[in-house]
């Protein structure tokens, strides 16, 4: 069979292939997913929605009332001016990027990555015959407006910054999520902003990029706040005329996100906030735990603001990566991330605290 160009250019995730070549045994801390259940409240919210046989399609763009909550979410946490027409519902945060991407960028035109950052930015942009632009970071791995203002050409369509990120939990400030929102309205381009791990910030506060322009579409999910990652529940925030545009596509991919998902993410959404606080704080604490042993190890690392990741600089990434996974730790090279992220390892502690310990043990003798 012959397949598309586009298709056939893109990869298959490198984070995939590490828990391929895992050893029985092994500490897993490749998992890009909290290692805590779905808050029971939220699980009988779903059970609710089965009894009462909600199980058919929603309307397009979301139930209403969910809709409607995430607006208001959006207002009283994000500070950005939105009503319900504004939002769109989709299948997980993935669903929300893809579809912005297909929305907004051309074939070949050129959308600004930070480099390192999570694969599928740079890995959509290429199933829509577009160009990657690899954006270094600083030495406090954030992405600068300096650095996306010299990389802006006539063919630049997009821009995605993603706070806290993925891979190196570096949390961006209020200064320069404020200039790179006024490059995106100076040039006319569009400013895509991946939130999904905005409650779990140990220092300095998360800023919504749409606070301070319209030319922002805002994807968020409950998958990693709620540890909600296989309910496949995301949303998008954009101008109405944008959501309109979004919507053509996500009709004919997607119809409708999970009727039983989207009772359970009104209640996330909704319901007690307390469970947020208490995954929070415990990363907070594995965090704190993994930078204490590294240091003591003398590994090369910047303490990570958010996120559940760490992104030391170990020199060759790929060889520590593999040396750790025979040595039974399972860890993902950062070159999977970018050619930037190459001489860094990403480490995920969604992982128990006897896991995080005995991890430490077993890296000690490589790193
Ligand atoms: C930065 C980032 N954005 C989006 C996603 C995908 O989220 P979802 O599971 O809601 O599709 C992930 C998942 O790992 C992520 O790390």
């Amino acid at each position: 069979m012959r397949f598309a160009c586009c298709t056939e250019e893109i990869e298959i995730s490198g984070i995939r292939k590490c828990f391929e070549s895992a050893m029985p045994g092994s500490v897993n801390l490749g998992l890009g997913q909290p290692d805590f259940d779905t808050p029971s409240h939220i699980k009988r919210a779903a059970i609710r929605a089965i009894e009462m046989g909600q199980c058919g399609y929603t309307p397009n763009c979301g139930v209403p009332a969910l809709r409607e909550a995430l607006a208001e979410k959006l207002m009283r946490e994000n500070q950005i001016d939105c009503t319900a027409d504004d939002i769109m519902v989709t299948s997980g945060a993935s669903e929300a990027l893809f579809l912005a991407i297909v929305a907004l960028v051309d074939r070949g035109e050129e959308v600004l990555v930070g480099d390192p950052s999570f694969l599928s930015y740079a890995e959509l942009t290429r199933l829509v015959g577009a160009r990657p632009v690899s954006v270094p970071l600083d030495e406090d791995l954030r992405i600068t407006p300096e650095a996306i203002g010299e990389r802006i050409t006539k063919k630049t369509r997009m821009i995605i910054i993603n706070s806290p990120s993925n891979p190196t939990g570096s949390v961006q400030t209020e200064e320069q999520m404020r200039a790179i929102a006024e490059i995106a309205d100076d040039e006319d381009i569009a400013l895509l902003s991946d939130e999904v791990y905005e409650h779990f910030i140990y220092r300095g506060e998360h800023i919504s990029p749409a606070r301070f322009s319209d030319n922002v579409i805002t994807v968020n999910a409950v998958s990693k706040t709620y540890a909600m990652t296989g309910w496949r529940l995301g949303y998008l925030a954009a101008r109405n005329e944008a959501i309109e545009q979004h919507l053509k596509i996500h009709q004919y991919v997607q119809a409708c996100a999970s009727s039983i998902s989207q009772a359970a993410a009104l209640e996330a959404i909704c319901g007690p906030q307390d469970c947020v606080r208490q995954m929070r704080d415990e990363f907070m604490s594995r965090r704190d735990l993994l930078v204490a042993g590294f240091r003591e190890m003398g590994v090369d690392l910047t303490e990570p603001d958010g996120a559940f990741y760490l992104f030391p600089r170990v020199g060759d990434g790929d060889l520590v990566a593999s040396k750790l996974a025979r040595a039974g730790v399972i860890t993902v090279p950062g070159s999977a991330f970018g050619e930037g992220g190459r001489e860094h390892i990403r480490i995920s502690y969604a992982a128990s605290r006897a896991n995080l310990e005995e991890a430490l043990r077993r890296m000690k003798d490589i790193l």
